[in-house]
């Protein structure tokens, strides 16, 4: 059974400018959980149905959506840790793995990334790259033209998501720096999916 999540808020909320000025990558975190809230609030930023026609937070070319999100929950409460889907049609999660081994997250990062371990949840965008290049390919250079779409997709849905963090005071860093075999293995992915960012979300250490 999928699990509903809260409804997001969309009132207005400090200013955009604000949030643009103070965003900050931020990569300690506290041993704090995050609240379901925080996470509903974020996933609808980077994937929520924002329009009575489906269309979404965050724009898409030719408004494919190829974008997946897989969530890593380390700590939040009332969420058993473990593997979700987003679902964006219900505002919903779906749980597809259990809680992963300790060390198996920190695992993910080319070098030694320790605020992916210590994340209260990390937000997998993953993307349907072979069809979006398919689907682009008469338009040149071919082979390439989908897979910068996705690629930019998934930078606009990474602001999306760190100013909205910013916005709720919650720490948030883009890791694109990720092993890609171990990063589909750990997030069970299906084979038509890559993983394209991981954005590590967590209370902020000091403050
Ligand atoms: C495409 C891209 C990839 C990034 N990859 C990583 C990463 O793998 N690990 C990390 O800690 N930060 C990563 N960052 C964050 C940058 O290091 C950070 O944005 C930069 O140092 C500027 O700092 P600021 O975000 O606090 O303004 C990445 C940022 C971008 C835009």
């Amino acid at each position: 059974m999928n699990l509903e999540l809260p409804t997001p808020e969309s009132r207005d909320s400090a200013s955009l400018v604000g949030c643009i000025a103070n965003r900050r990558s931020c990569r300690e975190y506290s041993e704090a959980a995050l609240s379901i809230d925080v996470l509903s609030q974020l996933l609808w930023s980077a994937q929520g149905i924002t329009g009575s026609d489906g269309k979404r937070a965050t724009p898409s070319a030719g408004g494919l959506y190829p974008l997946y999100l897989r969530l890593v929950v380390q700590r939040v409460a009332d969420l058993e840790p473990g593997i979700y889907e987003y679902l964006p049609d219900t505002h919903s999660l779906k749980r597809v793995g259990d809680h992963i081994p300790k060390g198996a997250v920190h695992k993910l990062g080319i070098g030694d990334q320790p605020w992916l371990e210590e994340a209260a949840f990390v937000i997998g965008v993953t993307a349907k790259l072979g069809d979006t290049v398919r689907h682009f390919e008469s338009q040149l250079p071919q082979g390439e033209r989908g897979a910068r779409y996705v690629y930019m997709e998934t930078g606009a849905l990474a602001q999306n998501v760190h100013l909205q963090c910013t916005d709720l005071g919650v720490g948030c860093v883009l890791v694109a720096g990720f092993d890609d075999l171990k990063t589909k293995e750990t997030l069970a992915l299906r084979s038509d999916l890559e993983p394209t960012a991981l954005l590590c979300v967590g209370s902020k250490r000091n403050g």
